[in-house]
């Protein structure tokens, strides 16, 4: 190939580059010259092959690239500007790892720790949103409480079609250690209400849940029209919340609703459940946000809390995350046409009251069963 004269204007050089030195021994100008284009060349070979490994010749061409890669590298001491002696290198090395915390994160993670596409599903349950509910009321609830889902399955899970509209009711689960994998993969197989997703299931970790709920409504439930984030403690009257979703005037999108929490303080004292570090959460008070007990929300909002989210740092109150969420996409929870309808806590049981309020919290799943068996039984509530 190199005898060839025919060869392009790159090859010409090469071969001016072997045969030059040994021919040309009376030196003249015009070899002078060519020499110098020469070394010219070999030193910006030499640069280039310096300044980098990975990136391509398009963007070393940018002028200014040369300047930028100084100034990055020769502050962050893992690939130095210089050639660096094998016996030294360990010390960079250590320089490195004790003077720069790890920026990069494990491959996988996104944005933080609370971004629902950090995770994948186990268990999804796609088809269930194919009759187009009117609304999906997603619970979260440990993987090992079985007590809590049946009682649900029972009550309130069980009306698939209320006031004339389909209801689906599903379970969030996280991974446990202590849970059963294939008795839960049986219980689905039974009901086919199991979402799980393979972050780990923790008090702590219930912000992951709720933007993995956020998630699976916005990539598998989209044609449904309400979602109800609704904790398992809970009685639901469907109806009523049902009713209330139907009544003209209730907002079809951008709708967030529930028990509203107004100028609530962070709570920084240690011992508390709902601690939160400043570290995490600067500001000493929330957003008004929706008590994580029952909110409702028309279904577009999910997949824009999970858009969102993506700029807010978690923190562990996944109510007052959904305050934020709201927040910053300039958006305000609504009161409830009634707010009287969502009530916490009842000391005792009334049936009456209970026929006309949609949620209070319960401390029991046989309290659910016994109070719902109650207030369904014949004859005027009130
Ligand atoms: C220099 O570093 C900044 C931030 O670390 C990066 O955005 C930029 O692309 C780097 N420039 C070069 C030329 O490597
Ligand atoms: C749900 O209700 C139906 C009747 O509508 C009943 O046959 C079924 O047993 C109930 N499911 C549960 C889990 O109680
Ligand atoms: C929360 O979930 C993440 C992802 O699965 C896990 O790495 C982390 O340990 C969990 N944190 C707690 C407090 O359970």
């Amino acid at each position: 190939m190199g005898d060839q004269d025919t060869g392009s204007v790159g090859n010409g050089l090469k071969r001016q580059l072997v045969e030059s030195p040994g021919r040309q021994t009376k030196p003249s100008f015009h070899s002078w010259f060519r020499f110098l284009l020469l070394l010219c060349l070999v030193v910006f070979v030499l640069c280039y092959a310096l300044s980098s490994s990975s990136s391509s010749w398009q963007s070393n061409f940018q002028l200014h690239h040369p300047y930028k890669w100084l100034f990055n590298h020769s502050k962050k001491v893992d690939m130095p500007p210089y050639r660096v002696h094998p016996k030294h290198r360990h010390i960079l090395n250590e320089i490195q790892t004790t003077t720069e915390p790890p920026t990069v994160q494990p491959v996988g993670v996104r944005y933080h720790q609370a971004y629902p596409g950090n995770y994948h599903f186990i268990m999804d349950n796609t088809e269930v949103c194919s009759q187009n509910p009117f609304l999906v009321l997603m619970v979260p609830v440990e993987p090992s409480n079985v007590a809590a889902r049946d009682a649900i399955r029972q009550t309130w899970g069980n009306e698939s079609l209320v006031q004339g509209q389909v209801v689906v009711t599903l379970f969030m689960l996280g991974v446990s250690g202590g849970a059963d994998v294939e008795k839960l993969q049986q219980e689905n197989l039974q009901y086919h209400d199991l979402i799980q997703s393979d972050f780990v299931d923790s008090y702590l970790n219930l912000t992951i849940k709720t933007m993995v709920i956020m998630d699976w409504l916005a990539t598998h439930c989209r044609t449904a029209a309400y979602a109800m984030k609704v904790d398992s403690d809970m009685f639901l009257n469907i109806d009523n919340l049902v009713i209330m979703l139907q009544k003209p005037g209730i907002p079809k999108r951008n709708y967030l609703t529930g028990l509203l929490m107004v100028n609530r303080p962070v709570i920084r004292t240690k011992s508390s459940k709902w601690y939160v570090p400043e570290e995490m959460y600067p500001d000493p008070q929330y957003p008004t946000y929706t008590l994580g007990m029952g909110y409702v929300f028309s279904n577009d909002l999910p997949e824009k809390y999970v858009e969102v989210s993506k700029s807010i740092k978690p923190f562990n109150i996944e109510d007052a995350y959904i305050g934020m969420c709201m927040k910053n996409l300039g958006l305000t929870p609504s009161s409830p046409p009634d707010p009287s309808q969502f009530q916490s806590y009842n000391s005792k049981y009334n049936r009456c009251q209970f026929s006309k309020v949609i949620t209070y919290i319960l401390s029991s799943a046989p309290q659910l069963v016994n109070y719902w068996t109650d207030l369904k039984k014949p004859g005027p509530p009130c």
